[in-house]
């Protein structure tokens, strides 16, 4: 009997249980059913994704696809380096990283600010830049031609991120700065058009008159969504709220961007066995969603 295959995702997660919300956005984007692994180390992904792989065949391997959660994402990227070296020529499924939301973020991150400023040539301020979110927010910006201050507390953990970007992006214009001062945060904030917030949950990165006595700034977002804000005076529920001449977005406000590119990318994997969605693939993903 010929049965329609059913649309099989495989969830790795590294952190002891897999994660509720990942499932649940899965089922919502079209996966029929979940295998969901938790507590996933590198040593365990050849098996899992050999299971994947070697039960389908030909067309139908499009049918089975893999994502990688969990909130720790440098671990995450070694899953999903460990998953492609398992695949064995055209064996392989389509695969995701999205481990701690952060490549839905930062692409939500970027393409709602491409809705007020021309990101190519315009000057941002990343803080928290060392991050996940933010490295990701700064390897976007990059490749889309902003020209980027990268912040941290620490100068060599801000040029660090930098190297590592520039490897990627040779024509990345970026600027390491330290950020471990107010002084220091008032000077970063100098002549940007835009600064993205993406420092640690409830940390107090700007205070509200530095960010609106900052001259020609004309975009806030903030990606902190626990009290306080990273930006005090923006409200996690902003969604360009015009805020003392600047447009201002909080978590919330750029949140339902995000979901809907993580949805869509979960609906993508099942068109074809091939896909790798890392940052730029899920962040090209979410400027189609954007622009239709
Ligand atoms: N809306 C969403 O769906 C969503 C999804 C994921 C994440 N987020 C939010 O996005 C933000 C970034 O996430 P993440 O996982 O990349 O954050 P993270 O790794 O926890 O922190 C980012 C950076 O913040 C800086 N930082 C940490 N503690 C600090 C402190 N006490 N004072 C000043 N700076 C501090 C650190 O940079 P330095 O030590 O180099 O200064 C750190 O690298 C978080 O607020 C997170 O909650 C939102």
């Amino acid at each position: 009997m010929l049965v329609a295959k059913r649309n099989v995702l495989l969830q790795l997660d590294s952190d002891t249980q897999p994660s509720v919300f990942d499932s649940v956005v899965a089922i919502d984007s079209g996966a029929d059913e979940l295998l969901r692994h938790g507590g996933v180390e590198p040593i365990d992904v050849r098996p899992l994704v050999h299971g994947a792989i070697f039960t389908r065949g030909g067309e139908e391997l499009r049918h089975t696809a893999i994502f990688i959660g969990g909130t720790d994402v440098a671990t995450g990227e070694v899953l999903l380096r460990e998953v492609l070296d398992s695949f064995i020529g055209p064996l392989r499924v389509s695969v995701m990283l999205d481990a701690n939301g952060a490549n839905t973020t930062a692409a939500a991150a970027v393409l709602t600010a491409s809705r007020h400023v021309k990101v190519s040539g315009s000057r941002f301020l990343v803080l928290g830049a060392t991050g996940p979110v933010g490295q990701r927010v700064v390897r976007l910006l990059a490749a889309e031609g902003a020209s980027v201050r990268v912040a941290s507390r620490d100068i060599q953990r801000a040029r660090s991120v930098c190297q590592q970007i520039e490897s990627r992006h040779p024509e990345a214009v970026l600027e390491a700065v330290e950020t471990s001062s107010p002084d220091q945060t008032e000077d970063a904030l100098r002549g940007v058009e835009a600064v993205i917030a993406a420092g640690a949950a409830g940390v107090q990165l700007v205070p509200e008159p530095m960010r609106t006595c900052a001259e020609g700034l004309k975009l806030a977002i903030d990606l902190n969504a626990v009290p306080p804000a990273g930006l005090e005076g923006v409200e996690p529920t902003d969604k360009a709220v015009e805020r003392q001449g600047q447009v201002c977005y909080g978590a919330i406000g750029v949140g339902g961007l995000k979901m809907k590119i993580h949805r869509a990318a979960i609906g993508r994997l099942f068109e074809s066995n091939d896909q790798v969605l890392d940052a730029e693939e899920i962040f090209a993903l979410g400027r189609r969603l954007v622009e239709a």
